[in-house]
């Protein structure tokens, strides 16, 4: 395709042709399949390492390409943010524990087209007070999500997500947001989490990002940690995230990170 002829917007976001959106689904669907994969192996003495390795290995077996190795100094292919880890955790020798809850986060690279999404797991049983935050945070996502329609705003998926999350006496993370993707990792616009209805740039068809709400049972501020990667909520509390790479359409929006195996919100059953 012809990229000098790509449609940018003045807020700098790029407008995808429909068929475009055959990439991101290839690339969706590889990234939510890890995913499911990745079930199996989450449990109590289980260590992140391992799960990274089988994400690894299976990136490679697929013949696709990881698009966080490498990726500003990162080594890693996924991100595992256990209990107050927020997002960024990097897999390593921490062992599961029973009742651990914890995010995994991959990012594919199929035929130049990113595929981009997150998912809470838990080793063992859930405690009571994480299920609840899980979710709350898997439904913000997905009320932000169905803001997602030509004529609403940026904004609008902030807000939905944000009344939503404060309504249930809980916390959405300022320091991290979603983003613009495609044949880029991370394009404008910044998404946030929260807002207010009607503000930020008006969705058009076309435009492709994520919605990745962080939420905390406690208070939103985090802070990263000397690693320059790892954050953590800065009261200790338990956070959570889901995320999904979605496209705009006529009428809403196309989610391009869908589980196949329909184990999206509760992975762990
Ligand atoms: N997948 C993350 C996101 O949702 C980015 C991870 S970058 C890494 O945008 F380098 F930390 F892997
Ligand atoms: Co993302
Ligand atoms: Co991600």
């Amino acid at each position: 395709m012809d990229e000098t002829r790509a449609r940018i917007t003045r807020d700098g976001i790029r407008i995808y042709e429909e068929a475009d959106y055959a990439g991101m689904r290839a690339a969706g669907r590889v990234a939510a399949e890890i995913l499911d994969q990745v079930a199996a192996l989450v449990k109590p003495g289980a260590t992140t390492a391992e799960i990274d390795t089988f994400i690894t290995e299976e990136i490679e077996r697929r013949g696709v390409i990881s698009a966080t190795i490498g990726y500003k100094g990162y080594k890693h292919a996924s991100c595992i943010s256990v209990n107050h880890v927020v997002c960024h955790g990097i897999p390593g020798a921490k062992v599961l524990a029973d009742g651990d809850i914890l995010n995994i986060d991959v990012t594919v690279i199929v035929d130049g087209w990113f595929g981009d999404t997150s998912r809470m797991y838990v080793a063992g049983a859930l405690p009571r007070k994480a299920e609840r935050l899980i979710e709350v945070t898997h439904e913000s996502l997905m009320r932000g999500i169905a803001a997602v329609k030509p004529g609403n705003t940026f904004g609008d998926i902030g807000h939905a997500i944000q009344s939503y999350v404060e309504q249930n006496r809980m916390s959405v993370v300022r320091d991290f947001c979603g983003h613009g993707l495609g044949r880029v990792f991370h394009a404008p616009p910044n998404v946030l989490h929260y807002g207010r209805a009607g503000t930020g740039p008006v969705l058009e068809e076309g435009m492709i990002f994520t919605i990745e709400p962080m939420v905390n049972l406690g208070r939103p501020e985090t802070k990263v940690l000397a690693d320059d990667w790892t954050a953590v909520t800065r009261d200790k509390s338990l956070s959570a995230q889901y995320e999904h790479s979605v496209g705009v359409t006529a009428t809403g929006c196309e989610i391009f990170t869908l589980s196949p195996a329909g184990k999206f919100f509760r992975t762990w059953e």
